[in-house]
């Protein structure tokens, strides 16, 4: 998630990330004297919780369950005989190479400018390929399995023949152009190509002698990029928000941008996350004037653009097509609805879209009842039958909030298997309530409808909402509204196979501070990084809910801190979680649980502690929310009480894998037997400059050519499988 514009900077904060919320929502400071109900430490203090492993997760559900193909909650498979965690740790590490525990095989089978279609040639890894609507794109990011039958139909049990789903959330300029970018007006050919490098790619992997690989000419291949055409489906679809000259009844725009963390429906098909969509337009000096200062201007600098905002890339810069205009967002037509300019084009950036990747005719829709913001992954509820889907979605950029989504529609467990996807997406993704998270000072939590009936929201003074659909496409001003907790930017969110909790990586905070410290985002405090000093929650920490009764539909929970990420060596008021050199990470990001062991995977995107170490990936066999303790942190003049869950041990948090140089781990999935899973490395290299490009030993990185893939010694971000050499289940 870092982001590289054209001038480079160290991992970890993206413009978009740094916060565009200045609403006076709480930050608990008065609950500092507050009495604190021990209502969570008091239920499950005491319970002596058993550390939960492999399919043994399953038996501590609690949700109801039927047997159903698409019902979570039920039986419980035999449990394995293997040890979770029996790999024997990576250390940290700076060199620039992917690296695995002893006893597994890690290959690159998918990087940036790989084919996708018969007769495309190979990348040249050199500044020059072209055509990237059927090649990889860049920057690999959320990923998802979809099985696939030898006889190309959808299978879940395959492990053999799949699709893998994968965002390719951003670009790294430098590498993409022979002598790098160059600069404003955009030449077309170079917009071409960084647009066509973004989006999503659908791409057969089958094994082969054991191994697997991309399938270069399956049919099934294909890129989503900003060029796409797409529906809006929902609450906001047709609304005036979303009319723009390419669709002046507002039920279509083209593109998904900024693609992060993923999300797999219970149906089969790939949900993805667009990010930090709003550094890609530019707005007019005086486009608060041209519009009259009306309430899209609010808008529009809630989502991070002031009017002179110049654009990540430039693509408004390359040409008079429409395909470039589209991304100068200000006020120039004389319509009253924006149906004759791209004043609205933003609105239609922000979703969670929806993709069958078994289809390739099928709409893609993007699901606008689920609130825009920079939204990461996308983490289902267990279906039971009977009862709603839950969906939770982080908002990463600093001081942002954590939402769920719940469908009106109760989950019919033959809709996992239903031959109409995208129908299936429409039945619950479209009708259903939008909630965001109040975390108290107590443990408890609450989820506050975000409705247009909301008297908060029906009379906010800061933004007159219209109705329903302005409060989703406007979804962080409605939460500012209602006033919602402000978190150390959302990343990935993960439900536990076992207990049906949700676990949200809050990555870092730099901009959390002694005064606005809160229970659920406790810490502020100083690292240094050489001779850099570092301030806030630097290296970020994981929290976790546990929803009331365990219904997906309820308005309450309760929560605590998983993990702190912290430096070993850091201080025990800092390092709440008891981190060791086998365990110690920063900055949080991407987060799953494998089905088959129940292993919680955590991936790293981090520039704070990337002096000492390059980004990774560990495995983690979590228990439940209230295992821990109250512990008493101490920011600056600021003194309050968190909820931490117990400590890491050798045997519930290893590291499994670190990565090589300026990237981040991202992205994971497995195939069903748990036998291999697929990770991405994203942006290896990323601080290297057009001065670099001459000499390949200036490059930030020169993997994965430096172990033997592909041509050219440029960096590029891959797909990479892992498998053990004695053929068991990856992490036991
Ligand atoms: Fe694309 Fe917030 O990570
Ligand atoms: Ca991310
Ligand atoms: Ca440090």
């Amino acid at each position: 998630m870092s982001k590289n514009n054209f001038a480079p900077f160290d991992g970890g904060q993206d413009p978009d990330d740094i916060g565009n919320n200045h609403s006076p929502n709480t930050t608990i400071q008065e609950v500092l004297n507050q009495s604190r109900r021990q209502l969570l430490r008091g239920s499950l203090g005491g319970a002596g919780l058993a550390l939960f492993g492999g399919f043994g997760l399953a038996a501590c559900g609690g949700g109801g369950s039927d047997d159903s193909p698409g019902d979570t909650g039920g039986a419980a498979p035999t449990p394995p005989r293997e040890t979770l965690l029996g790999f024997n740790p990576v250390a940290k590490s700076l060199a620039d190479a992917f690296i695995v525990p002893a006893g597994y095989t890690a290959s690159v089978i998918y990087a940036c400018g790989d084919p996708l279609a018969a007769g495309v040639a190979a990348a040249r890894n050199d500044g020059t390929d072209t055509g990237y609507d059927k090649r990889s794109g860049d920057c690999h990011d959320g990923m998802e399995y979809f099985g696939l039958s030898a006889a190309g139909t959808r299978d879940d049990a395959s492990a053999e023949r799949a699709l893998l789903g994968i965002n390719h959330e951003y670009i790294t300029p430098v590498f993409l152009h022979a002598s790098g970018p160059t600069a404003n007006p955009r030449p077309a050919g170079e917009a071409d190509k960084e647009i066509d490098c973004h989006g999503v790619a659908i791409v057969e992997v089958r094994r082969n002698g054991g191994k697997f690989g991309v399938v270069q000419d399956s049919l099934f291949n294909r890129r989503i990029t900003p060029n796409t055409e797409i529906e809006f489906a929902g609450v906001a679809r047709g609304n005036a928000l979303l009319k723009t000259k390419f669709s002046a009844d507002g039920t279509r725009t083209r593109g998904t941008l900024n693609n992060c963390g993923t999300g797999k429906t219970p149906w089969g098909t790939l949900l993805t996350g667009e990010e930090n969509w709003s550094g890609y337009f530019a707005r007019g000096a005086a486009d608060d004037a041209a519009r009259g200062s009306d309430k899209s201007v609010t808008s529009l600098r809630r989502y991070g653009r002031n009017q002179g905002a110049t654009s990540r890339y430039g693509w408004q810069t390359a040409g008079a097509a429409d395909k470039y205009a589209r991304w100068d967002i200000s006020k120039t037509g004389a319509s009253g609805d924006g149906s004759d300019d791209y004043r609205n084009e933003m609105n239609g950036q922000g979703y969670l879209t929806e993709i069958d990747p078994y289809d390739r005719n099928a709409a893609i829709s993007k699901r606008t009842s689920l609130g825009r913001f920079a939204h990461e992954g996308a983490a289902f509820s267990r279906p039971v039958a009977g009862k709603p889907l839950a969906v939770y979605m982080g908002d990463d950029s600093q001081g942002e909030y954590v939402y769920k989504w719940v469908s009106a529609a109760a989950w019919v467990s033959t809709d996992a298997t239903a031959a109409n996807r995208m129908a299936t997406g429409d039945k619950y993704l479209n009708a259903g309530k939008l909630y965001v998270a109040k975390y108290k000072p107590d443990g408890s939590g609450e989820w506050i409808e975000l409705s247009i009936t909301h008297p908060a929201i029906a009379g906010y003074a800061s933004y007159a909402f219209a109705d329903q659909a302005d409060v989703v496409v406007n979804a962080r001003l409605a939460a500012d509204a209602v006033g919602a907790t402000k978190m150390d930017r959302p990343e990935w969110c993960a439900t536990h196979p076992g207990t049906g909790e949700v676990y949200f990586t809050m990555t870092n905070n730099s901009s959390r501070n002694a005064a606005t410290v809160d229970a659920a985002n406790p810490r502020a405090y100083t690292d240094m990084k050489g001779s850099t000093v570092q301030n806030g929650n630097v290296n970020g920490h994981i929290i976790r809910m546990a929803e009331q009764g365990n219904e997906p539909g309820a308005t309450a929970f309760t929560w605590d801190v998983y993990l702190f990420g912290a430096e070993a060596e850091a201080g025990a008021g800092i390092n709440l979680s008891g981190l060791t050199a086998i365990n110690d990470f920063s900055s949080p990001d991407g987060l799953a649980f494998t089905p088959s062991t129940g292993i919680c995977w955590i991936q790293t995107d981090d520039g704070a502690y990337t002096d000492v170490t390059n980004c990774m990936m560990l495995a983690a066999v979590p228990g439940k929310v209230g295992d821990g303790s109250r512990r008493t942190v101490i920011s600056g003049a600021t003194t309050l009480d968190t909820y931490v869950g117990r400590e890491a041990s050798p045997t519930t948090l290893k590291r499994f894998l670190v990565g090589p140089r300026q990237q981040e781990i991202t992205g994971i999935c497995e195939t069903p037997d748990g036998r291999a899973i697929f990770v991405n490395v994203q942006h290896p290299g990323e601080n290297t400059t057009a001065a670099d490009l001459s000499d390949p030993a200036k490059f930030g990185s020169r993997w994965p050519a430096n172990a033997g893939y592909g041509a050219g010694q440029r960096p590029r971000s891959a797909t990479v499988v892992i498998t053990k050499d004695d053929g068991g289940r990856i992490g036991t």
